[in-house]
This record gives structure tokens, C-alpha cells and sequence, in this order.
């Protein structure tokens, strides 16, 4: 039997409330199909407190060596400015480890009713994940001054907006065969065309995937009035960072919403969260929703090879949510929708 060693950073507030939960359930998943170790590491904004970092020096290079890492949330911005504590833990080991591929589902799981009036929708949503618009080029001069200049250059490199797209590309494949590239190449005529002509370069590579292409601004008109059209959607950093919290409300809330931080080429861990953040209005009172979380386990197992479990733990989420648990806010605790969830796969 196969060992997985795994890095957990629980990080602030429901982050740790949703790692318990989704371990919980992967101990159920495992069963005689694998095992495995965790490590927990506190990395946090209450170790940012105590230490002046939000990781060890030396924090990327302790993760390097797991299979995988989970991280449950980041963020306490009444004592750590977020913009502190993103760049000094959640971003850092996204660009080092070139998880390079942002993959968040967007679908209404049964029984779940969303906002819309819709039969249902099935979106992958692709998001670059190291470059672009947050690649963290640019400063500040004159600061505090009247004559102050702040400049954030995005940057769009061939490799690393080839090799996005490419993915997105497989993706569509092995789905419905859509693939739609969002960009705003009406406005933006550097980076966004530049995109649009690798996006068209890569098609004549893949005949058996149709591929649209979308400026943000209608795509986010797209996501709300006919989501049932879209298959795979691949967008830059910003893009897709905005599209998938829209992705999130139309599958019902960010309660629902999986993410993983996927490394294609293996030279180092994936990282899986979910896309909510650390919710402090309602950290440790035991009613943030673990589908989230739990749902990035089922997309963690996938990439680890364990097909069989992810897919059992999918089906586990869905036995629960079938039966109405965990399908609005406050119905049910987030210890009661693990339990649900865990009984669904031991059944
Ligand atoms: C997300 C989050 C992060 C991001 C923030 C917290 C930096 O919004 O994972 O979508 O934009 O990447
Ligand atoms: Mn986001």
C-alpha cells in the first residue's frame, strides 16, 4: 500500500476549523486503499505575530520533499495586513513550486440550489497561477508624497502562457471538447493579444477541441446568463482569481467552491485549498462548510493517483448534500456535514 506524505497548513481562522474536517474524511477515503502521514506546519498570521514571518526562511524548501500539500486558509487582516501575509506564505509556495495550474470546478452539486434559474452547469474553471497580472513586478517612488508613482506591470511570458493554455487544452479534451480563453484583448493590446495569438497557435494542435475566446467583461455577463455553455475556461491570474469567486456564487457560495494549486510536470507538490478565505467572523464556532475543503481533497487524491478515492469522496459529498445536509448556511454544523460525509463512505 502506497504512503502519502502530506504538509498541512491549517493557517487562520475556518482554515483550521476545514483541514480538520477534510482529514478527517481523507482517513475515511483511505481505508485499504492507501495511507498516509501529515505534518502540520503553524504557519499563520498568529506565528507572523510571534516570529515576524508567515513561514520559516527556509519554509519552501521544508515543503519541497511531500507528495502533496493542504492548506485550509490564510488571513487575519485585523493584525496582519493581507497583503502581508498572501505574499509571505499562500504566494510564494505557488510561484516556487510552479503550481502553475489553478483548477476550480464550478458545478451545482446535487441538491445544492444556486442563485440562478438554470438546469445546471459543469465549468472548469483554469486559472494561471504564477504570472501575469500578480506576478509582483513593480514599486513604489515618492512615497507618502504628493508626487507619488505606484506601477504594477503585469508580465505574460510565452512559456508561461503557452503552457496554461496547453493545459487548458487537455483538459477540454478530455471533457466536452469546449475550451473558451478569456482576456480583454479589446483594451489591453499588448499582453491580452498576445494571448489571443498563442491561444489560436495552440488550437491548429488540438482540431478536436472548439475554442472561443471572450473578453472578461461579457464573460462574466456569460457565467451568470448561460453557464450551461461553458466547458473548460482558462484566464489569466486577475481574471480567473474574479471569475472563480462569480464561478463560486452561481454553484451556490464559496462554501462550495474546491481549488487546487496544481505543479503539471510533477517537479514539485501541488498545493490544494479550497477557495474561500479565513472567514474571522466565524472561525472556530464550528459552522463553516467543509465542502470546500473537502471537495479539494477528492481533487488531491485525483492527482495523486488515487482515482478510486476521489471519486468515492465525491460521491460521499453528494450522498450528503442529495439528502439536503450542508446546503445553506447555518442548516447544519461543520461537524455534522463531515459526519455526513464519512457515513456516506464508510456505507
Ligand atoms: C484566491 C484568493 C487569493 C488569490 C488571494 C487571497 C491572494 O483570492 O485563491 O482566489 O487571489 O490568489
Ligand atoms: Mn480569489
Amino acid at each position: 500500500m502506497k504512503t502519502y506524505n502530506l504538509a498541512l497548513i491549517p493557517g487562520d481562522g475556518i482554515g483550521v476549523d476545514v483541514t480538520d474536517a477534510a482529514i478527517e474524511v481523507l482517513g475515511a477515503a483511505a481505508k485499504d486503499r492507501f495511507a498516509f502521514k501529515t505534518t502540520t506546519f503553524p504557519w499563520s498570521c498568529e506565528y507572523y505575530l510571534e516570529h515576524g514571518s508567515m513561514m520559516p526562511d527556509d519554509g519552501v524548501e521544508t515543503l519541497r520533499g511531500f507528495d502533496a500539500i493542504y492548506l485550509g486558509a490564510v488571513g487575519w487582516p485585523e493584525t496582519v495586513p493581507d497583503s502581508v501575509s498572501l505574499h509571505g506564505l499562500l504566494l510564494p509556495i505557488r510561484k516556487a513550486f510552479n503550481q502553475y495550474a489553478n483548477i476550480r470546478p464550478h458545478r451545482l452539486l446535487a441538491g445544492v440550489e444556486g442563485p440562478l434559474k438554470t438546469e445546471g452547469f459543469d465549468i472548469l474553471c483554469i486559472r494561471e497561477n504564477t504570472e501575469g497580472e500578480y506576478s509582483g513586478a513593480g514599486g513604489r517612488v515618492h512615497q507618502g508624497k504628493d508626487n507619488e508613482v505606484a506601477v504594477e506591470t503585469s508580465v505574460f511570458t510565452r512559456a508561461g502562457v503557452e503552457r496554461i493554455l496547453r493545459f487548458g487544452f487537455e483538459q477540454a479534451r478530455a471533457r466536452r471538447g469546449l475550451l473558451t480563453s478569456v482576456t480583454k484583448s479589446n483594451a489591453q493590446k499588448y499582453s491580452m493579444v498576445f494571448w489571443d495569438e498563442v491561444t489560436r497557435e495552440l488550437a491548429a494542435e488540438y482540431p478536436d477541441v472548439t475554442v472561443s475566446h471572450m473578453h472578461i467583461d461579457a464573460m462574466a455577463a456569460k457565467m451568470v446568463m448561460a453557464p450551461q455553455d461553458l466547458d473548460v475556461v482558462v484566464a489569466s491570474n486577475l481574471f480567473g482569481d474574479i471569475l472563480t469567486d462569480l464561478g463560486a456564487a452561481i454553484q451556490g457560495g464559496l462554501g462550495f467552491a474546491a481549488s487546487a494549486n496544481i505543479n503539471p510536470d510533477r517537479s514539485a507538490p501541488s498545493m490544494f485549498e479550497p477557495v474561500h478565505g479565513s472567514a474571522p467572523d466565524i472561525a472556530g464556532k464550528n459552522i463553516a462548510n467543509p465542502i470546500a475543503a473537502i471537495w479539494s481533497v477528492a481533487q488531491m487524491l485525483e492527482h495523486l493517483g488515487e482515482a478510486d478515492a476521489a471519486a468515492a469522496v465525491l460521491g460521499a459529498i453528494e450522498t450528503a448534500t442529495g439528502k439536503g445536509i450542508g446546503i445553506r448556511p447555518g442548516l447544519n454544523t461543520t461537524q455534522e456535514i463531515t459526519a455526513a460525509v464519512i457515513a456516506a463512505l464508510e456505507a
